[in-house]
């Protein structure tokens, strides 16, 4: 039995690199809070909406069939104004003027910086974390990791049955700004012969020439090397292998390719349960949280707290890893 709340009307913003599920917590934020009697305003284009107005009134029909769309229906941007003094007053202005008791963020660390300048001047704020990095340090995943590793994963199987043909060597780079999460993953499920991310400490020699050369000797004429876009370029990767061992490598750069499609079952429930414990928290009179899958349980913890956190790769996967690769 929910409990009347005071709290009459949020807004919800998307901002930072979109990620496939945003659209299923704005879904699940919107109808969470009708089901609580709340009313809901969109805010579009991120920080930038706050700033200058530029807002949408979502009810139970506007998110109709959005669950299974990538991107995000309420567009995203990285404000540069927000950073401001003055844009953040413009902001908090926006907010007192359209009456909001709260605001829900989905987006990345930069999103929740955000919300806290928000929190700063009064305005209650909830963040829900979704970034392809998955380098939210205080959460164990964020919405759309699953699909872009899914998205990535498919390509690179393209990429081996052309490359095992040639007997080649395909050196592909992907996401994750500075952290290896999503390249550590993506390398596991690939099968890959060497892994590269921004956290290893080994030498290249370690990390990816002696792993090709174990392959060769092992009687392997086609070798996966999969780069964290925050270890290197992928084309100074294939490079060196050149240089090294004379081998020449083809170069792929997933990019944004990664960002988008329809997102995936867990990304999907994942996001619906994050967009309700949002709204259960605003609700319920709470603020300045951030929304955390802890050994896949839901939690929340304090937006300082959580942003003081520091987050690692998988030391447990990394050591799977090193037993498969460069065999
Ligand atoms: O944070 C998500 C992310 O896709 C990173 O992996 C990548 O480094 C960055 O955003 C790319 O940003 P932009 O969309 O501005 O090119």
């Amino acid at each position: 039995m929910l409990t009347k709340s005071s709290v009459r009307r949020i807004g919800v913003l998307t901002s930072g690199g979109d990620s496939p599920g945003m659209n299923a917590a704005v879904r699940s934020v919107v109808r969470a809070a009708i089901f609580r009697g709340i009313e809901v305003i969109g805010i579009r284009r991120g920080y930038n909406g706050l700033i200058n107005g530029d807002i949408i009134r979502l009810d139970e029909k506007s998110v109709a069939h959005v669950i299974n769309r990538g991107g995000t229906l309420l567009y995203t941007a990285r404000s540069k104004e927000f950073m401001t003094a003055e844009g953040q007053q413009k902001a908090v202005n926006t907010c007192r003027l359209l009456g909001l008791d709260g605001i829900v963020a989905i987006g990345g660390d930069g999103t929740f910086r955000g919300a806290q300048a928000l929190s700063r001047h009064g305005i209650s704020v909830v963040g829900i974390p979704a970034t392809i990095d998955n380098d939210i340090a205080c959460t164990h995943y964020c919405i759309g990791f699953d699909t872009a590793a899914n998205t990535a994963i498919d390509c690179i199987d393209k990429l081996r049955d052309t490359m095992q043909s040639h007997e080649r060597c395909s050196v592909v780079e992907v996401m994750g700004r500075n952290a290896g999460h999503l390249a550590l993953y993506v390398g596991l499920a690939v099968g890959a012969t060497a892994v590269l991310v921004p956290e290893s400490k080994e030498d290249f020699e370690t990390e990816v020439i002696e792993k090709i050369r174990n392959a060769r000797l092992n009687g392997f004429t086609h070798y996966m090397i999969v780069v964290a876009e925050g270890a290197g370029s992928a084309l100074e990767v294939a490079q060196k292998i050149k240089d090294t061992i004379c081998i020449e490598p083809r170069v792929t750069v997933l990019g944004h390719i990664q960002r988008g499609g329809t997102p995936t079952a867990r990304d999907r429930v994942t996001a619906t349960r994050m967009g309700y414990r949002a709204v259960d928290i605003l609700a319920g009179g709470g603020t300045n949280r951030i929304i955390s899958l802890i050994d896949g349980r839901m939690c929340d913890i304090d937006i300082e707290e959580g942003l003081a956190c520091h987050k690692g790769i998988d030391m447990e996967e990394w050591t799977v890893l090193e037993a498969m690769t460069g065999v």
